[in-house]
């Protein structure tokens, strides 16, 4: 009887379980009809923010970049990339027409996470200090024009309301950075102070966001290249716009008649976003509430974290994991991204990585393989839900230029540069954003849609940038 009794309690507990896995898989639906609809009302939001300054949730910010890479670039030139929990630093030697990219060196430098959350000064000393000891590393003679400064291309991969190319306050942090003091500051400013602090005479020539690096990188080797989206620890687009459709843009009308336009899509906010109390429990507690939104849905800072807080609740309620709730697992972000990600391409039959990750991070042992099944499953339903999304995301920017389809496309070739580690590192995250975007499109027009990775693009982007933005020479016009 005791036994009998046992069952019955187990299987209720289970099948509140499964409620709450039914529940969420209800709430991340993402039909296609959902996503025509996300699709449309990114391309609504679009056109307002850019008919006017605060017109809509997406910023539509003007990057200054009116002129992409033509391939003349030549010289040595830094880029300096900002924008995650690792900051990247780099040396690239362009070498005009022929020789291309001839060289390049970079080195990766972690954050300590207390400098994501301290003074401005701080933050840019270390950042100084880093660059400062890999410009020791130069080749002697390598520098082309001696005597003069070296240039630098800096990716500062926030909100930034640029000024010029080369300058640009910021809005507000993303991502896990909050750093009081920086914001509304000259970004480049900050950085040029912390070089001059320890001495190194470097000049800032150019200020990209990661999208419009990535945008100028792509360009640089696909002249099809129309806009290029990160999926990353955030996530975001970049495109080129014409100019006479930006009313908000007062200034000279650009010689290409072009502009490229961050649009700041993490920020995107519709009715039409498939959300769960989840989701809202997430941002509330957040260092940003009420923003970012789409980013928080789709980007590879909050997948995992997502997951955590599903699982949390599945063993309160539901006793999913036994009598007692598992510890480690009320630590908020304790899950990462790229352990989800191990999880969800967990081949082996007795779903093994499942079992060691919840092993080794959370501290269950010996969970069941019905258990296991369950959680793959909601690693699913979390990755495929930011996948389609972001596929939605990218056509909204189609729609915009009247690239969605193939009569008004009239067979031009339109190539999205992709990037950051989401894309490149969760497949089934990448696959299904593929499919999904070509779902969307239907076959047809699919075939004049290309997605084209583009690696590390934004640093070498922010160094062509800086080359044709170069205060000492002019790159040739092609
Ligand atoms: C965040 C930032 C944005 C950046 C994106 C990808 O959304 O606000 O500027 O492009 O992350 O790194």
């Amino acid at each position: 009887a005791v036994l009998v009794r046992r069952q019955m309690r187990k299987s209720g507990r289970w099948a509140k379980a499964m409620a709450i896995v039914k529940e969420l898989e209800d709430n991340c639906g993402t039909p296609i009809t959902r996503l025509h609809h996300v699709a449309e009302a990114m391309t609504v939001e679009m056109h307002a923010g850019l008919a006017s300054e605060g017109g809509s949730n997406l910023k539509m910010l003007i990057s200054y970049v009116d002129n992409l890479p033509s391939g003349y670039e030549e010289g040595l030139f830094y880029a300096l990339d900002l924008g995650g929990t690792n900051f990247r630093v780099l040396r690239v030697h362009l070498g005009g027409k022929e020789k291309r990219v001839a060289k390049q060196e970079f080195q990766e430098v972690s954050i300590p996470p207390h400098l994501m959350t301290g003074t401005s000064d701080a933050l840019f000393d270390y950042i100084a200090e880093a660059l400062a000891k890999f410009v020791a590393t130069e080749d002697e003679g390598s520098h082309p024009f001696p005597g003069r400064e070296r240039e630098l291309g800096f990716t500062f991969s926030f909100p930034v309301k640029q000024t010029s190319i080369a300058s640009g306050t910021l809005i507000r942090w993303t991502k896990g950075f909050s750093i009081e003091d920086a914001i509304g500051e000259d970004v480049v400013g900050e950085l040029t102070k912390a070089l001059k602090r320890i001495g190194l005479g470097m000049r800032i020539t150019a200020l990209v966001n990661d999208t419009v690096g990535t945008l100028a990188g792509g360009r640089y080797n696909n002249s099809d290249v129309i806009a290029a989206v990160i999926l990353g620890t955030g996530t975001n687009a970049a495109y080129v716009e014409r100019a006479n459709a930006i009313p908000k843009w007062h200034g000279p009308p650009p010689t290409s008649g072009e502009m490229v336009i961050n649009m700041e899509w993490g920020n995107f906010m519709s009715s039409h976003l498939p959300l769960t109390k989840y989701d809202q429990a997430l941002d509330t507690e957040s260092l940003n509430p009420g923003e970012q939104i789409f980013e928080k849905i789709i980007s590879g800072m909050y997948l995992g974290e997502i997951l955590r807080r599903v699982l949390q609740r599945m063993a309160e309620e539901a006793a999913f994991f036994g009598d007692t709730v598992p510890p480690k697992l009320k630590t908020p972000f304790i899950l990462r991204t790229p352990d989800m990600s191990a999880m969800h391409h967990d081949t082996s039959s007795d779903l093994d990585v499942v079992g060691k990750k919840l092993q080794d991070i959370l501290e269950i042992s010996s969970t069941s393989l019905e258990v296991r099944k369950v959680i793959f499953k909601l690693c699913d339903i979390v990755a495929i839900r930011g996948a389609r999304l972001s596929a939605a995301g990218i056509l909204g920017i189609l729609k915009k230029l009247e690239r969605d389809n193939v009569t008004t496309s009239r067979g031009q070739k339109s190539v999205i540069a992709l990037d950051g580690g989401l894309f490149e590192h969760y497949m089934k995250f990448s696959a299904s954003m593929e499919s999904t975007l070509k779902e969307l499109l239907g076959e047809e027009s699919a075939n004049n849609i290309v997605i084209q990775h583009s690696n590390d693009g934004s640093g070498i982007g922010a160094a062509l940038l800086a080359a044709s933005h170069s205060s000492y020479l002019q790159a040739p016009v092609s």
